[in-house]
């Protein structure tokens, strides 16, 4: 394993940290608008499919060299070339991570024969379920948890638009039944393809759903497991014993959260087709060229990493929401919770030494703009600061159902979605004084009331940080560059906080746990547990 030096352990660490006393702490951006009408312009990236708008975050130059200079005290480009050249990076499991070598195109990047050969042979298998005038599919029921359902279903529902009137797609994740039973109701055994997602194909969830389904399957008249079931799996061996022949492998050197791209993107495939599933794999590959070869001032993983950092270790700022002012993102901020936060919600770093600082911020978020009327009052007015990433899709598309009267007012209503998106960062930095308050009637607000004591309950403190990100259209090439845009921000924080970003054994203990449980909530056995489980398991057990 190459040492690469921690952070805080560098010179520019302790320069930001003079400089976070000095005037990061008391950095004001409506001050920093009015020193530089320049500042849209200098702040903001356009990168390969996304534009950012990074004018509204608490940065000025000097913070910016001195994130630089870190990202050069630890060797971040020498990080940043072991990932793509493939070097074991995920020291702790031994493996490379390679996600990037998926959407290289052919005879670029490593292990490119196996990889095209796969891909190959898994577009013809998707454009065959596609082609419902021979195969009569017209349920698709994706079954995988974690890495392996969260992107898939996350990318299937922002592409909607792509997916043919007569075929559904439908993702069951949870163990519990709730999840799958729904998802039954009213399907055809003749017409519906299973797909069985699990790399390890031991996952209890995957493995538990999959069994329910094959029951359903066989009881409700269908008679062809192999023909209506398919896994995308590194374990054919244990696909075959569960009776499934057609089996889609990848390598372990793909992690599951970054497995989208992948056979695990089979669903993708079939919802979009092959063709589209390909812009998906190039719009990622070129966010990929610019992360490894723009210079790092205008590298937007690169200064969206750096700020990360900045928010967490400086400002202290504990998480992070994102917006996406898009119905067909809804699922983005649960598909990046599992990318962010399994990835570098990490104690220890690399040589397993306890971190002296944060990691991992909390990322969460929802649609704009149903979030507006949820958590924006605790993001205009909480007591905490909490920076907003809103992601803003210039030019709509309902699908091709949508035309007259119906597009023009849907067309409208993006307006409207957009007006709002702009507004909320606006508000968020623009803020409100009491003074202003004071002026202003307020329809609502009680007559009896005091005017300075009302004029504090509608004042808005401001100065608070938004990135803003914009994509032209939301189509499967840019939305490719978006996850890997995101993909590689996370590297960034990681490498520079020198943790293992790809590991996960966070995620063991609970799992060890629940097996030792399970045979105890059949016998009722509550010998050697602590009294709150055991108190909790006589109840659950009823
Ligand atoms: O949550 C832990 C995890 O290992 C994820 O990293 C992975 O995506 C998921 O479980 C599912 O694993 P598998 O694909 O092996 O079923």
């Amino acid at each position: 394993m190459t040492e690469f030096p921690r952070c805080d352990r560098t010179p520019s660490w302790e320069a930001l940290q003079s400089h976070f006393q000095q005037s990061g702490a008391s950095f004001d951006l409506r001050q920093a608008f009015d020193a530089d009408p320049e500042r849209f312009r200098t702040w903001s990236i356009q990168a390969p499919g996304v534009f950012a708008d990074l004018s509204k975050n608490l940065i000025d130059t000097r913070t910016l060299e001195l994130l630089l200079d870190l990202a050069a005290d630890v060797r971040l480009e020498a990080q940043r070339e072991a990932l793509f050249n493939g070097d074991p990076i995920n020291h702790t499991e031994g493996r490379a991570v390679l996600h990037t070598a998926l959407r290289a195109p052919a005879g670029q990047g490593p292990f490119s024969d196996e990889v095209q050969a796969s891909l190959t042979r898994m577009l013809a298998f998707a454009d065959a379920v596609r082609d419902q005038g021979k195969s009569g599919i017209t349920d698709v029921v994706h079954i995988g948890i974690g890495g392996s359902d969260l992107g898939p279903a996350m990318v299937v529902q922002a592409l909607q638009s792509y997916v043919p009137a007569g075929l559904k797609l439908h993702f069951v994740s949870n163990v519990d039944g709730h999840d799958l039973a729904p998802v039954l109701r009213g399907l055809d055994p003749r017409t519906t393809q299973f797909i069985v997602a699990s790399k390890t194909f031991t996952t209890q969830e995957t493995l538990a759903n999959a069994q329910a389904a094959k029951a359903w399957f066989l009881r409700s008249g269908g008679t062809d497991v192999a023909r209506h079931f398919a896994a995308t799996t590194s374990n054919a061996k244990a696909a075959a014993e569960f009776g499934i022949d057609t089996t889609f492998g990848f390598w372990d050197w793909v992690g599951g959260r970054y497995s989208l791209w992948s056979v695990i993107g089979l669903p993708i495939a079939i919802a979009i087709g092959s063709e589209r599933f390909r812009e998906l794999l190039a719009g990622a590959h070129a966010m990929d060229r610019h992360f490894r070869e723009a210079p790092a001032v205008g590298n937007l993983p690169v200064i969206l990493g750096l700020l990360d950092v900045w928010y967490r270790n400086f400002h202290r700022f504990t998480s992070r929401s994102v917006a996406p002012y898009h119905q067909g993102l809804r699922r983005l901020p649960a598909y990046l919770q599992q990318l962010e936060m399994e990835s570098n919600g990490k104690g220890v770093d690399r040589g397993g030494r306890a971190l002296g600082f944060g990691t991992s911020p909390v990322v969460w978020g929802e649609a704009g703009t149903n979030g507006q009327h949820a958590y924006f009052q605790m993001l205009h007015q909480g007591t905490d600061v909490i920076p907003v990433e809103f992601i803003a899709v210039k030019t709509p598309n309902f699908g091709a159902h949508v035309d007259g009267e119906l597009l023009d007012k849907l067309k409208d209503q993006h307006v409207k979605l957009l007006a709002n998106c702009l507004a909320q960062s606006q508000a968020l930095m623009q803020g409100k004084s009491a003074e202003v308050a004071r002026t202003e009637q307020a329809p609502t607000a009680s007559k009896d009331l005091d005017r300075d004591v009302l004029a504090k309950h509608r004042s808005f403190p401001g100065n608070r940080p938004s990135t803003t990100l914009v994509l032209d259209a939301l189509t499967p090439s840019s939305l490719g560059a978006l996850i890997a845009l995101y993909e590689h921000r996370v590297f960034v924080s990681g490498a520079v906080w020198g943790i293992n970003s790809f590991d996960q054994w966070g995620v063991e203990l609970g799992k060890a746990l629940c097996n030792s449980l399970l045979p105890r909530l059949a016998s009722g056995d509550a010998t050697g547990l602590d009294a709150s489980t055991a108190g909790l398991l006589a109840k659950v057990r009823g």
